[in-house]
């Protein structure tokens, strides 16, 4: 089975605040990992975030990841709170997901949301409406358990062209539901392909603190094949989906805060 892996707490510029980043590495296993131009195309793309969700990874030997943990640069600007695999034992709707959501809570001292919840998720593109929509209930089981209300949805939803017809929107819930904002709209394209224009990868917030401290503008489809100068047949040997990112505005600075401070006496 396919698996996912949530990396953390990677080294990164500090003034860009916290980028979390969405990654469908497309079947990420022994033969990429063969090929250094590849790996390094995957470790660049990784080392510009703080959390990054990989999807497909294929590596029933576990040496893929730890190659690129080895070759990854740690430091501790998150860490993990609580993780939970989700049930999907809804009675009458069992089993909505191929991939249950792995949920992971964060802690994130430096940001100003302190702590957040992220809800990772690769659905089935046949089944993808059923399962955006399930995401709900992800939703409201999560966030009564945890008592959190910062949520972040992403990964690759297959949440475009036919997978997700226009008219089955409106009774997606995770999109119905106003609260839910979606940062990576229905027209951007997310593929590597120069022939196929699709909105497959997407990140989703919710949560008043959360949503206020999405940095501006940050909301990006990383084109790795543009940034690294490469050919549409090299970016694809890497995978055929682009990463998506956001990033967290960084809490206050303590001489900021003193300024304040000394202003007001
Ligand atoms: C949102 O979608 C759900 C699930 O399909 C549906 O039951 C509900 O009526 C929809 N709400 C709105 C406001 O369209
Ligand atoms: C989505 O597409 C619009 C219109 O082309 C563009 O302005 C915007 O920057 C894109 N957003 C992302 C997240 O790539």
């Amino acid at each position: 089975m396919w698996r996912l892996l949530l990396l953390c707490a990677l080294f990164v510029p500090h003034s860009l605040g916290l980028r979390i980043c969405s990654f469908n590495v497309q079947s990420f296993g022994e033969s990429k990992r063969d090929k250094p131009a590849v790996m390094n195309v995957v470790r660049k793309i990784i080392s510009r975030c703080d959390i990054t969700l990989l999807m497909e990874i294929k590596d029933s030997s576990n040496t893929v990841i730890r190659l690129l943990m080895a070759q990854l640069n740690r430091k501790n600007l998150v860490s993990v709170k609580g993780t939970y695999q989700y049930k999907d034992l809804q009675p009458g709707d069992e089993d909505a997901f191929s991939r249950e959501p792995y949920v992971v809570w964060f802690q994130a001292p430096s940001t100003e949301v302190k702590e957040f919840v992220i809800v990772p998720q690769h659905t089935t593109p046949e089944a993808a409406v059923r399962e955006i929509d399930e995401l709900y209930d992800v939703y409201l089981d999560v966030k009564q358990k945890w008592n959190s209300e910062n949520f972040i949805f992403m990964g690759d939803l297959n949440a475009g062209c036919s997978y997700v017809p226009k008219k089955s929107w409106k009774n997606i819930r995770l999109r119905n539901h106003t609260e839910f904002v979606w940062l990576i709209g229905d027209n951007n394209d997310t593929t590597v392909k120069s022939s196929t224009n699709c909105a497959y990868d997407r990140i989703v917030v919710v949560g008043e603190k959360l949503v206020s401290s999405i940095v501006p503008g940050s909301a990006n489809v990383f084109d790795f094949m543009v940034a690294y100068g490469l050919t549409e047949e090299q970016a694809l040997e890497v995978s055929d989906h682009f990463p998506i990112e956001v990033r967290l505005k960084e809490s206050k600075r303590p001489t900021s805060r003193r300024r304040k401070y000394l202003k007001r006496k």
